[in-house]
């Protein structure tokens, strides 16, 4: 199993998005995947319809990370065939930290590792220890995604992030995580402002970014209020297309 974890410490920069379609993408090319909601605010969860079921039968990240639950006791079957998710809930916000592990989340996909071929975590902007098993989770086979806007915040827990992705391994000791930036929202015609974004990461992140960039469309917004991936919303979209573009690179980037 290849582990890809989503996360940037600035929040609404298309991590949700981008983790929804990149699993819906891969289940859809046959590969088994597990998606795992990290993040309080659950809307990876409220995708698949999950989050009353969840909070009710105690199946969610929470056990996973706290209770020792095993991927195979929390992760729902769901309507998308191939396709698995450990959902979370609000409660996920008042768990103490401090009683976490950094390396559960890694172990309990170790445990899986032969159930799924491929894991993708969807991060909360503000839960660092929450990421930082995410980022351990992925490094060594794995990969982070750092999605970004091209607006003037684009720095903006962008390098934090990126530094947090080696400090936790240099910590532990275990190999660095690799990451790459995602542009993402992208406009169809840039403007000097996305124009001056790309020229702030090419000089901080040269030869970090990925190829694709995922461009700006209401499809999204609009799939979202059905609960919909815009892969499968509207598959002839502009952004449906960039993510199977996405899918592809990802995917050369973990050989
Ligand atoms: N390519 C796109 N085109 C247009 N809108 C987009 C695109 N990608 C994401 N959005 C919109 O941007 C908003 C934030 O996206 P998303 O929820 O994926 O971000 P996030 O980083 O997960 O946010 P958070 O930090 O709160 O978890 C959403 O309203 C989403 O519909
Ligand atoms: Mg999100």
């Amino acid at each position: 199993m290849r582990t890809i974890a989503v996360s940037n410490y600035k929040g609404g920069v298309g991590k949700t998005t981008t983790a929804v379609n990149l699993a819906t993408i891969y289940a859809g090319q046959g590969k088994r995947v597990l998606l795992i909601d990290l993040d309080p605010q659950a809307s990876a969860t409220d995708y698949f319809g999950l989050y009353d079921r969840a909070s009710e039968e105690h199946r969610t990240s929470i056990e996973l990370l706290y209770g020792n639950a095993s991927v195979e006791d929390v992760a729902y079957e769901t309507d998308t065939e191939n396709l698995w998710v450990v959902p979370s809930t609000i409660e996920l916000v008042d768990q103490n930290e401090l009683l976490l592990r950094e390396q559960r989340l890694k172990f309990a996909l170790d445990d899986a590792d032969a159930d799924y071929d491929i894991c993708l975590i969807d991060c909360s902007p503000v839960m660092k220890r929450l990421a930082f098993n995410a980022y351990l989770a992925a490094a060594g086979t794995g990969l982070i995604i750092i999605p970004v806007k091209l607006d003037s915040t684009v720095m903006r827990g962008t390098a934090l992030t990126a530094s947090a992705t080696r400090q936790i391994a240099d910590a532990l000791r275990m190999p660095t995580p690799e990451f790459r930036i995602l542009r993402t929202c992208v406009p169809g015609r840039m403007t000097n402002a996305e124009e001056t974004g790309m020229a702030v990461l090419d000089s901080f992140f040269p030869g970090q970014q990925f190829e694709t960039v995922i461009h700006a469309s209401t499809k999204v917004a609009q799939g979202s209020w059905q609960w919909q991936p815009v892969a499968t919303f509207e598959p002839g979209s502009r952004p449906a297309r960039d993510y199977v573009d996405l899918a592809k690179e990802v995917e050369d980037a973990l050989r």
